[in-house]
């Protein structure tokens, strides 16, 4: 063996065992290495291409985005939450991930569709690690032990923006074969009043702050509560500018959250550009996304 293979093979050495020290010291599990790549603020490398079950249900986040968030904000063998499961996509990845999942879905097709799939990942894993709720998140979280969940990370429904949108499409495809079934991305979630997809602003902002509130409760003093989420325009409100991510980090902060971070989802790869409020108003395409940081204070 020559010197320079021999020096070089203990230099990997020496490596590998710094990176474990560094492992071994971080709240994460993560190399400085890995730390520092994962500090942008902007994001436009996490989308990735609609498989069916993203279709049929219209408003998921990709895994990659949902695996950097669980490996930035927790670690193996922590518990990750997330209350509007929808195809299950957190607790898919935080089972690959080797976290323990809680997922919460009111919508019974949509709960049928997430446990079918988390059970296909599950059945090429060792060991099945998760628990799935049907129902209301805002009474399911009581199921969950308190200060037991180290990250929640989920995307809720924007009040009730998609009956508006369909609303003005409707209107405006009226004398054409426009369907509302025709648009997989704009789909009503369900008919329930619970459902915060069929709320008013206020109402949703309401329910919110209970349902945060209960998530303080079973946040890890330390734990990270992150939401995904769109601003969005209506023009029929007097300010026609609805900046939800602000929302939704006030009723973070009235349940007793602190406002930790904020990450831009840059999503202008994925959609193309539409002409809107030409030749008279200027509006911009809302082409981003937020990840909202929310952390319950170490006690
Ligand atoms: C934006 S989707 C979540 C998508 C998910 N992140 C994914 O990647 O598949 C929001 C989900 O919240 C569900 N939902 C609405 N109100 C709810 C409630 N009160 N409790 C639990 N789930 C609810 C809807 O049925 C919908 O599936």
């Amino acid at each position: 063996m020559s010197k320079d293979f021999e020096s070089k093979k203990l230099s990997e050495k020496e490596t590998l065992i710094k990176e474990n020290e560094q492992r071994e010291k971080t709240f994460n599990g993560m190399t400085a290495r890995e730390w520092a790549l994962s500090s942008r603020s902007v994001w436009n490398d996490v989308s990735s291409v609609r498989k069916s079950k993203h279709l049929l249900h219209g408003a998921t986040f990709p895994e990659k985005l949902a695996e950097r968030v669980i490996k930035m904000y927790s670690k193996e063998g922590d518990c990750v939450l997330d209350p509007f499961l929808g195809t299950g996509t957190t607790i898919i990845s935080a089972i690959k991930n080797k976290r323990f999942g809680y997922g919460i879905e009111l919508t019974d097709k949509y709960f049928e569709l997430a446990t079918k799939e988390i059970s296909s990942v599950v059945n090429l894993l060792v060991q099945p690690s998760y628990a799935l709720y049907h129902g209301d998140c805002e009474n399911m979280i009581d199921e969950i032990n308190d200060e037991t969940i180290e990250l929640t990370l989920t995307s809720p429904p924007y009040a009730d923006l998609i009956h508006k949108v369909i609303e003005d499409r409707t209107k405006r495809h009226k004398h054409s074969a426009f369907v509302e079934e025709n648009n997989a991305t704009t789909k009503i979630y369900s008919n329930s009043e619970l459902d915060l997809g069929n709320m008013p602003m206020d109402k949703y902002k309401e329910k919110v702050i209970r349902i945060m509130k209960k998530l303080f409760q079973k946040t890890k003093p330390g734990g990270y509560n992150i939401w995904v989420v769109k601003d969005f325009r209506d023009v029929k409100n007097k300010i026609p500018y609805i900046d939800l991510h602000s929302t939704i980090a006030e009723c973070g902060s009235k349940a007793g959250f602190v406002y930790h971070d904020l990450i831009i989802w840059d999503q202008n790869e994925q959609r193309s550009l539409v002409l809107l409020g030409y030749p008279s108003v200027f509006y911009v395409n809302q082409n981003h996304s937020y990840l909202v940081v929310l952390r319950r204070p170490k006690k």
